[in-house]
């Protein structure tokens, strides 16, 4: 998912481009605003975690690009073009360090796993929207 703050400062395009570039295929893309249930839903993994409500809260509150993406090692390649979930440490040319200005507001989502890539992209996309 690219998040809130980078859909609102106009990073959409970039960070695209970043992905592309980083050799990453696009199957299924989306434009959307998630609704509170949606985004509790989404992220209820975190839901003791202390950050939950703001989290839900800051994805809620503007439109978010969500995709799935298709590469040879993706989890992680992924991770790294990403890097770290605090944009303080993530690490030079990154599309955190790159787009991103706190923990809650830090540009992009990518699943930490095959098994929640699977989980997350079916939360999103029917089997009539993968290409
Ligand atoms: P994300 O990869 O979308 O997964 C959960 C999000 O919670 C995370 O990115 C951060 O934006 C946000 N978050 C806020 N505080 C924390 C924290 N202390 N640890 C991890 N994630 C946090």
């Amino acid at each position: 998912m690219i998040k809130p703050d980078a859909v609102a400062n106009g990073h959409i395009g970039a960070i695209l481009n970043d992905i592309i570039a980083g050799g990453f295929k696009i199957v299924a893309m989306k434009y959307i605003k998630l609704s509170t249930e949606a985004a509790s839903q989404f992220y209820a993994v975190h839901k003791e975690r202390p950050f939950f409500n703001d989290l839900v809260s800051f994805m809620t509150s503007g439109p978010i690009v969500a995709a799935i993406l298709e590469k040879e090692n993706a989890v992680e390649d992924f991770r790294k073009l990403i890097g770290a979930t605090n944009p303080a440490e993530a690490a030079e040319g990154t599309i955190r360090n790159k787009y991103a200005k706190s923990i809650d507001a830090n540009a992009i989502h990518g699943s930490d796993s095959d098994e929640n890539a699977e989980i997350e992209g079916n939360f999103f996309f029917s089997q009539f929207e993968r290409f």
